[in-house]
This record gives structure tokens, sequence and C-alpha cells, in this order.
């Protein structure tokens, strides 16, 4: 009965197996159709990344879309930065340039991508890339 059982089992297995890998072959081809509909539409590229498909066409992707300070500003930024919400440096005031001259261009970038206080990072604007909010920051010292 035993014999029987581990014969009838082998067969079994065999078989099972067969139709596994078949399936599973199918499972892997519809995975990766799967992946390819959902994955993200833009991805983060560090520069020097080797999996970001060449450092030159991410740089050449992100110059070609970027928008202008102004257009960032005023639409991200204004919100607070027009009016001087919670002590933000206000618009057309010499405020942010007075920040610039204590603590510098790297510190600010800093902060308004980091966040600062109530400074929210990246003024809420998370698909902005370092260089709109650089150039937002820029438009705001008047630049
Ligand atoms: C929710 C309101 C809010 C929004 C939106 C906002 N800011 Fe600010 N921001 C602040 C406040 C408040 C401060 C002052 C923080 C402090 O000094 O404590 C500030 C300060 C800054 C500073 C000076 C940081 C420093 O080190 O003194 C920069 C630069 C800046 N914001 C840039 C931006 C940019 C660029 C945007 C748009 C992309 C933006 N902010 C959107 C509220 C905001």
């Amino acid at each position: 009965m035993k014999k029987f059982a581990a014969k009838a089992a082998s067969a079994l297995c065999a078989f099972g197996l067969s139709m596994a890998m078949t399936a599973s072959v199918q499972a892997a081809a519809d995975n990766e159709a799967i992946i390819e509909r959902i994955k993200p539409v833009g991805s983060v590229c560090v520069q020097g990344d080797e999996n970001c498909g060449g450092a030159a066409s991410a740089a050449a992707a992100s110059t070609s879309g970027a928008r202008s300070g102004e257009e960032i500003y005023t639409g991200k930024c204004a919100a607070c930065h027009a009016s001087g919400v919670l002590g933000a440096p206000k618009f057309g005031t010499n405020e942010m340039q007075l920040r610039l001259d204590e603590k510098g261009m790297e510190t600010l970038l800093s902060h308004a991508i980091n966040g600062f206080n109530a400074m929210p990072p990246r003024g809420t604007c998370s698909d902005c890339s370092d260089e709109e909010i650089e150039a937002a920051v820029n438009h705001m010292l008047g630049q």
C-alpha cells in the first residue's frame, strides 16, 4: 500500500510538476505584463545611478520639462509667501534677501527642499524638482 501510494504520488507529481511549470511560466509572463502596466509613470533618479537609463537622458528630461521659477512660485509658494503667512518671508520685500545674506543659498535651498519650521518640504510641491525649487527661490529673490 505504501509503495503504491508512493508510485501514484510520484506519477502525480511528475504530471503536476509539468502542469505547474507551464502554469508558472504563463504566470510569470502575466506578472511581467502587470508590473509593466502598473509601474509608476516617473521614477526618481540620482545622478550617477546606473539604473537610470543614462544620466544624460535623465538630465535632458528634467531640463526640458522644468517649469519656470515664476510658475512654481505662483502655483505653489504664493499661498504663504505672497502675504507672509506664519512668518514666511514675504514676496516683493527684502525679507528673503536678508535670509540669503544671513544664511547663504545652500541653507535656504536645503530648507526649501527639506522644510524648516512652518515651511513645509518643497513648499508642498512634492513633484517639484530641486532645480524648480531653486528657480522659485530665485524668483522670490527677484532674479
Ligand atoms: C504653507 C505655507 C508655505 C508654503 C506653501 C511655502 N512656504 Fe516657504 N516658508 C514658509 C514659512 C512659514 C517660512 C518661514 C520659516 C521660518 O523662518 O521659521 C518659509 C521660509 C522659506 C524659505 C527660507 C528658509 C530659511 O532658511 O530661512 C524659503 C527659501 C522658502 N520658504 C521657499 C519656498 C518655496 C520655494 C516655496 C514653493 C515651492 C514655498 N516656500 C512655499 C511657508 C511656506
